[in-house]
Formats: C-alpha cells, sequence, structure tokens
C-alpha cells in the first residue's frame, strides 16, 4: 500500500523506491506458506474425467453464456455461433450452430490494412448477451471492423443471422482480437468497455441500446489512459463496474506503472445538456489494491466476478491480479475480494485533482454542492456540477481487497465463484481459477480469509490459457473454452478419496463421507445430516470418529483391507504405495517399528524389499498430514516356504492377495517377476564396478586426461548428448567410449548408468 503512496517531490520518489527494494528483499527472501494443490491430475488423468466439445473447422471458442434455464451454453466461436446442449453429463451436445463470417469486402480491406489474413481478419465474436427471451445480441470483430446483431431464438435454436441486420459494432467489440473488452446488459442496455479505434489507442466507455440516450467517456478530458484494458463489468441495483487497468498518471514512477481500477457509472445518468452532451456525467474511477505484506504489489487485474450476498453477508467482488513484475522468471498471481460496501465509500470519499501548471495530483475535499456531483440523483444537473465532474474523475482514497490467495509461478487468467453449502449448514466459497498454461484449480476459502487448492486438474497437454470459465451450477459443471474447443469439468469426483479421512482432510464443501455406503460423495440436496466432512479444519480425528467425540479417537489406525503379498525366498519385492496427496508426508512401518534400514529402501514413495529370514509381517505405508497420521495402504508379507499366520490383532479385517514383483531396476517386469533377483543383481554391481574401476585408471593414467575428463563431464551436464562431438577431439576419449560399449554388455540399465559417468 505505502509503495503506491502519493509521491512527486525526489524525496517520496525515493521513498518508493526503497519500499519497492525492501518489497523485493522480502519477496525473494521469505516465500511465506503459499497453498499446494493437495492432488495434481495431469491431463487426461482417468481420476478425473472431463469431456471435450469440439468441432472441425471451428476455433476460439472465447464466449460463453448459458441459457436462462441453465440447460444451454451459448459459445461465441471464430466466425461462428454455437448452441450446445448441456443437460446431460457428458460431452456437450451440439444443438445448432449458425455461421457468422466478416464480410468478404472487410476481410480484403483488413488485409490492406496490413492485418493477417490468416490470424486477425476474422469475425472473432466478443460480445453475446441475453437480450430479451427471443434474442441474443452478439458483437464481433469483424476482421477490424466491428459489427453486431441480434440473433433469434427458437427453442433454444439459433436462426441464421441476415446480413441486412448486422449493425456496427464500435465501442461495443475492439477491432482487435488482441484487445480486451468487457460488456454486460443490463435494465436492457449494453454497456461495454473495450477500444473505440482501429490502433487500438482509444479505450471507451459506452451505453448503447434500450431507452437511454448513448453515453460516453469523454476522451479528451481523458478520463481513461490511453492504455486502458477492461476485465469486467458488473451492474448493481443503481450503478454499473467496470473493472480495468492502465497506466497510473498519479504516481511518479521509473518505469511504466499499471495500476488496476474500478469505475462506476449510474444507471440514471442522462448526459449533460450544455456541457457533457452524449457523455457520461457520473462517470468516477478509483485506485483497486491487492497486495500481501512482504510482497510485491498485484497492480494488473485480469478477471473479476460478483458474488451476491447470500442471506447475511454482504455482496463481493472477487478478482484475479497478477504483477508487472516478474521474480526470478516468474510472475505469480493473486485472488483479492472487495467488498461493494468499501468501494462505494471510496465513490463518496475526497477526490483528486490534477493542478494543470504543476502537473501534480492533490487531494480535493468534498464539494459543496448538491446533489453530491457522480450521485446518482435524478433531474438535471447544474453546470457547477457537470464542470466540477469533468476534472474530478479519480477518488483520492484506494479500495483495498482482502487477499485470498496468493500464488507464484501462475498467472491465473479467469475465475468463477460459488458457495458450496457444507454439511455444517455454512456456505463454503469456491472459487475455480484458469491459468495462461490450462490449469484449473479449484481453492476453497475458509472463514479466515486463507485459501487451500483442493486440486489442480491440468485441461490440455500442451500449455495454452484458459479463455473463458463459466460455472452452470445446475449442472454441477464449469465449462473452460480454450482455442480448441470447451471442457466440461464436473465439479468434483468424490470418489477418488477412498476412505473417511481422505474424505475429510480433502476438505473439499462438494464430498462429505457418507457412513452407511462407506464411500465419499457428492453432497446432495438435502443434505444429510449424517454424513461426515470438515471443510474447516479438515480433521479427520473429529469427523472420522465412530465413537463418542473428543476422546482420541483413531478412527483409522486399522487398516480397511490388508494385501497380502506371498512370495519367493530371496526375491525383491516392491510395495507401492500411492501418493494422493502432496499436503502429506509419507513413511513405511514394519509391524509397530519403523522399517528394517537393512533389508530395504524406499524409493519414489515405494518400499523395495529383499524378502530374507524374518523380514515377513506388516508393513503398512502411513501418510501424515495436519498433524494425523493414517495407514494408506497395508501389506501382510511372507514367504511361500514358511507361510506366517496373521497377526490375531488384525483377525477380521478382508484380506485381498496381491502380487509384488519388482518391476522398477533393470527396467523390465519380465526379468523379475517372481523369480529370484539378487544374484542377478550381484552380478549386475560386480560387473559395473569393474568397469567402473577400469576406467579410473585409464583416466589417472594421464593427469591430462584427468582434467580434460573433468571439462567434459561438466560439458555433459549442459549439453545434449549430439553436442559433445567438440569436445572430443582428442585421442582419449576413446577409453570412455570402449566402457560404455562393454557396458552395455552386460546390462542395458548399467549402460545408462555407464554413459552418464562417461
Ligand atoms: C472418479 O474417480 C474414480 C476413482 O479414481 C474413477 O474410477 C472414475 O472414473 C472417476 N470419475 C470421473 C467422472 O472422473
Ligand atoms: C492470405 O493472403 C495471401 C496473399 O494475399 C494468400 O496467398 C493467402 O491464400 C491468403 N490466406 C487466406 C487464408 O486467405
Ligand atoms: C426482443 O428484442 C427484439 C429486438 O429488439 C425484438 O424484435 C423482439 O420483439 C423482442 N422480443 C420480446 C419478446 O420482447
Ligand atoms: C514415481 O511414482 C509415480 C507414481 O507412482 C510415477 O508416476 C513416477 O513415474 C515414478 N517416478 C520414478 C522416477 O519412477
Amino acid at each position: 500500500m505505502a509503495l503506491l503512496a502519493q509521491g512527486r517531490d525526489p524525496w517520496s520518489l525515493l521513498g518508493l523506491l526503497s519500499q519497492l527494494f525492501l518489497a523485493l528483499l522480502l519477496t525473494t527472501g521469505g516465500g511465506g506458506q503459499e497453498p499446494l494443490p493437495r492432488i495434481t491430475y495431469g491431463a487426461g488423468d482417468g481420476r478425473r474425467a472431463l469431456s471435450l466439445f469440439h468441432q472441425k473447422g471451428l476455433q476460439d471458442f472465447d464466449t460463453l453464456l448459458l441459457s436462462g434455464d441453465g440447460g444451454t451454453l451459448y459459445v461465441g466461436a471464430r466466425e461462428a455461433i454455437l448452441a450446445l446442449d448441456i443437460q446431460d453429463p457428458g460431452m456437450p451436445k451440439l444443438r445448432n450452430m449458425i455461421p457468422w463470417p466478416a464480410s468478404d469486402q472487410k476481410k480484403t480491406e483488413c488485409a490492406f490494412k496490413k492485418k493477417s489474413n490468416e490470424t486477425q481478419c476474422f469475425n472473432f465474436i466478443r460480445v453475446l448477451v441475453s437480450f430479451n427471451a427471443t434474442h441474443l445480441y452478439s458483437c464481433g470483430t469483424f476482421a477490424f471492423s466491428p459489427a453486431c446483431t441480434f440473433i433469434e431464438l427458437r427453442d433454444s435454436n439459433l436462426l441464421p443471422i441476415s446480413e441486412d441486420k448486422v449493425v456496427e459494432g464500435k465501442g461495443q467489440s475492439p477491432f482487435d482480437p488482441a484487445h480486451k473488452h468487457t460488456a454486460v446488459l443490463a435494465d436492457g442496455m449494453l454497456y461495454s468497455g473495450t477500444m473505440n479505434n482501429f490502433l487500438g489507442s482509444e479505450p471507451i466507455l459506452i451505453r448503447t441500446l434500450g431507452p437511454q440516450p448513448v453515453l460516453k467517456t469523454d476522451n479528451f478530458l481523458r478520463w481513461l489512459q490511453p492504455d486502458a484494458s477492461f476485465v469486467a463489468a458488473i451492474p448493481s441495483t443503481q450503478f454499473v463496474y467496470f473493472f480495468f487497468e492502465e497506466t497510473a498518471s498519479e504516481f511518479e514512477f521509473f518505469e511504466k506503472l499499471h495500476t488496476s481500477r474500478v469505475a462506476r457509472v449510474c444507471k440514471n445518468d442522462v448526459g449533460g445538456d450544455k456541457l457533457l452532451q452524449k457523455k457520461w456525467t457520473t462517470f468516477l474511477k478509483a485506485q483497486l489494491l491487492c497486495t500481501q505484506p512482504g510482497q510485491l504489489p498485484f497492480n494488473v487485474i485480469r478477471h473479476a466476478v460478483l458474488l451476491p450476498a447470500a442471506a447475511s453477508a454482504e455482496s463481493r467482488v472477487y478478482a484475479t491480479f497478477s504483477s508487472q513484475w516478474q521474480i526470478g522468471g516468474t510472475r505469480s498471481s493473486a485472488v483479492c475480494a472487495f467488498s461493494l460496501k468499501d468501494i462505494k465509500r471510496v465513490f463518496e470519499g475526497k477526490y483528486k485533482e490534477l493542478n494543470k501548471e504543476t502537473s501534480r495530483w492533490t487531494t480535493y475535499g468534498v464539494p459543496e454542492i448538491s446533489p453530491r456531483p457522480g450521485s446518482c440523483s435524478v433531474g438535471p444537473s447544474s453546470d457547477k456540477a457537470l464542470t466540477f465532474m469533468k476534472d474530478h474523475f479519480l477518488m483520492d482514497e484506494q479500495v483495498v481487497g482482502t487477499p485470498l490467495l496468493v500464488k507464484s509461478g501462475v498467472e491465473y487468467t479467469r475465475l468463477a465463484v460459488e458457495t458450496a453449502q457444507g454439511v455444517d449448514g455454512h456456505g463454503h466459497l469456491v472459487l475455480y481459477l484458469g491459468t495462461t498454461t490450462g490449469a484449473l484449480h479449484k481453492a476453497v476459502v475458509s472463514a479466515d480469509s486463507s485459501a487451500h487448492l483442493v486440486e489442480e486438474i491440468q485441461l490440455f497437454p500442451n500449455p495454452e490459457p484458459v479463455r473463458n470459465l463459466l460455472l452452470a451450477p445446475e449442472q454441477g459443471a464449469v465449462f473452460a473454452g480454450f482455442s480448441g474447443g470447451i471442457w466440461r469439468v464436473p465439479r468434483a469426483n468424490c470418489s477418488i478419496y477412498e476412505s473417511c479421512v481422505d474424505c475429510v482432510l480433502a476438505q473439499d464443501p462438494h464430498c462429505a463421507w457418507d457412513p452407511e455406503s462407506g464411500t465419499c460423495r457428492l453432497l446432495p440436496t438435502p443434505i444429510p445430516k449424517s454424513w461426515r466432512q470438515d471443510t474447516e479444519q479438515g480433521n479427520p480425528g473429529w469427523a472420522c470418529a465412530t465413537g463418542p467425540v473428543g476422546r482420541s479417537h483413531q478412527p483409522q489406525s486399522r487398516p480397511q483391507i490388508i494385501k497380502e503379498v506371498l512370495a519367493v525366498p530371496n526375491s525383491i519385492l516392491e510395495l507401492p504405495c500411492p501418493h494422493l496427496s502432496a499436503l502429506a508426508s509419507y513413511r513405511w512401518s514394519h509391524g509397530t517399528a519403523k522399517i528394517p534400514e537393512a533389508s530395504s529402501a524406499v524409493y519414489n514413495g515405494s518400499l523395495v524389499l529383499l524378502l530374507q529370514g524374518a523380514v515377513g509381517g506388516l508393513y503398512q505405508c502411513w501418510a501424515t498430514e495436519k498433524g494425523f497420521s493414517y495407514p494408506v495402504v497395508s501389506y501382510w508379507v511372507h514367504s511361500q516356504d514358511q507361510p506366517l499366520a496373521l497377526d490375531p490383532e488384525l483377525a477380521g479385517i478382508p484380506r485381498e492377495r496381491v502380487e509384488a514383483p519388482l518391476t522398477r531396476v533393470g527396467g523390465g517386469a519380465a526379468l523379475a517377476a517372481q523369480r529370484s533377483y539378487w544374484p542377478h543383481f550381484l552380478t549386475v554391481t560386480v560387473l559395473l564396478a569393474l568397469v567402473l574401476s577400469g576406467a579410473l585408471l585409464l583416466l589417472l593414467a594421464s593427469p591430462l586426461g584427468a582434467l580434460r575428463a573433468r571439462g567434459k563431464v561438466q560439458g555433459c551436464r549442459t549439453l545434449p548428448p549430439g553436442e559433445k562431438a567438440p569436445l572430443s577431439r582428442d585421442q582419449h576419449l576413446q577409453p570412455p567410449k570402449e566402457r560404455r560399449t562393454s557396458a552395455s554388455d552386460v546390462d542395458a540399465d548399467s549402460s545408462r548408468l555407464g554413459t552418464e559417468v562417461a
């Protein structure tokens, strides 16, 4: 906050700089605890089955609109508008599609103006709103010549667009598909914010359609900086709020300083009479601040949505931000919450005023004009009030947001929010966040305003931005538009949590443990009171306890199932342990003790065990999360020649016979399958040792060679194998080559090792 303190004199500028330095130091020094996704799903992971709608020849699924009944998704793509039936789970079905290409004439003109006929001179749909019961209204870039039209609906089907119904759409859609824009329909009028010219240097905030006069921002008065970039528009009863980013003119800074803004206009504004004709008479803007102590300010707003007030709470706007600065080559993101009440209060406070002679911004108190200029008073405003409004459009105070989530290394492009009713009867705030690399984060905000990430789902195999997100509450899914189609992402897959403990630790308000069926399930309405959940604390000790609550119950210390491994003596076993949660730490136990070090090793979470003598018995992999430990998997291991009787304490627990051959070392499961691997392993090790000592001797024979070899080893670290050639012109690089050949004769796996050494 202090970083953006107003400053014009050198001292405050110096202060600003040192603040920035301090912020830099703090940020690089202490990372703080930012949330990690508890579970990460790669693209195509079967545990989070998503469905994709795409169609050959269609691309850029940028604009999404949900029908009033929630059963149809209208999509604005490149040169086409689609109606998708989303009522059934699974892939959205194409209801119908209407083409809306830019005219050939406009395309020719566009190409003539040096825009690309391959990527830019098309009609990219930018506005798609529900105008009335029978019509949608849509605008597109129309090959750098914005155009709009009404689209008639019949039974949720789109009727074709007739060319004579297409009108000019300047101010409603940008010219350039790369420019930001926003539009919202309120009381039958379209409020849009975008670039109003071909060059993209003249931003505009305009009201069109409907009975009221068309009103614009005044370009000459510089209410908006030339680079203003709109990301959201949110109507309330009296006002329409616009969220955007622009260069900050009120701060002097050694580089171009971006700042995020909220602007508002009154819905009942009719424009001025003599002054401010056809212009807003109620335009005001204020700075939005999203910072966390010790972090650089997140000064670039990316998207904002309103969550209307539930019964008791106040309406809040949730917005994602990134920073114009990068730390260590990565950007970070934040999500902040702003209450409408705070925004309103700032707009009722003092103004900033530009002194034209000194070019300094100063604070200006509240004017003695009644009704207050910029308030939505009915009746014509006085000339005095309008004159005041011309120059007093920036509020003095900032709207300070509450940071809910700060995450480095990701840039959130879009967000969607909802509240999910939990078993505890409270509403829990859920955020869905799309990233620039094609991931979706599901975050849940606790009562103390800190968020945890329930999961991260990688939507596309290749990183590319999520262009749009839309929550369809009736369908229990989020729809994500990107260049190649639309993903349907169900809110949750509770079945991946196999135990009550895991179900509760997930802290997903959509999932709860049903003790009757013994499964983690999507919470239905009405909410069954017997289901177990603890969204706030995630404490399974309490939520999964079977006895009286409050005692130190160990609800899961007894395994649910025991996997029985009957193995060949002297064989090497691999006992896998699924690491479901990234927030847990995992360890192994043997009986009541820690694992016996001598005859086993943990490799990538799995326990690798040499079955010899008395190492049989109970092996358990334990997860510890939030101070709570529970067995993830339990094995009863014994050998085929002397089966062990099961521990009486474990009687009554269902058992399942599994095979656990070693599959990793040697790379071949076939080799290892239920056959003693030990002699083979020894042979390989001995041969490898011989080969390595031979190589070492050769190297030591020539001190120069040793030096060169060291250089080469370093070279190997940075160069791909093909580029080693220039380094190996000396003849004593021959020996390593020989070594490699000999090593590969021994075993495929040790050859890999051999190359690394050489
Ligand atoms: C949910 O997870 C279960 C268990 O991993 C899996 O079998 C199922 O296919 C998943 N369902 C969806 C819709 O992702
Ligand atoms: C774009 O213009 C070039 C040259 O005028 C032409 O060769 C090419 O076919 C055009 N591409 C498309 C997609 O129209
Ligand atoms: C909806 O708006 C269109 C376009 O202005 C108009 O033609 C149509 O009659 C309207 N329909 C209803 C039901 O008001
Ligand atoms: C470690 O285990 C995970 C999951 O079981 C697997 O995806 C990964 O490939 C393993 N890594 C190595 C180096 O074996």
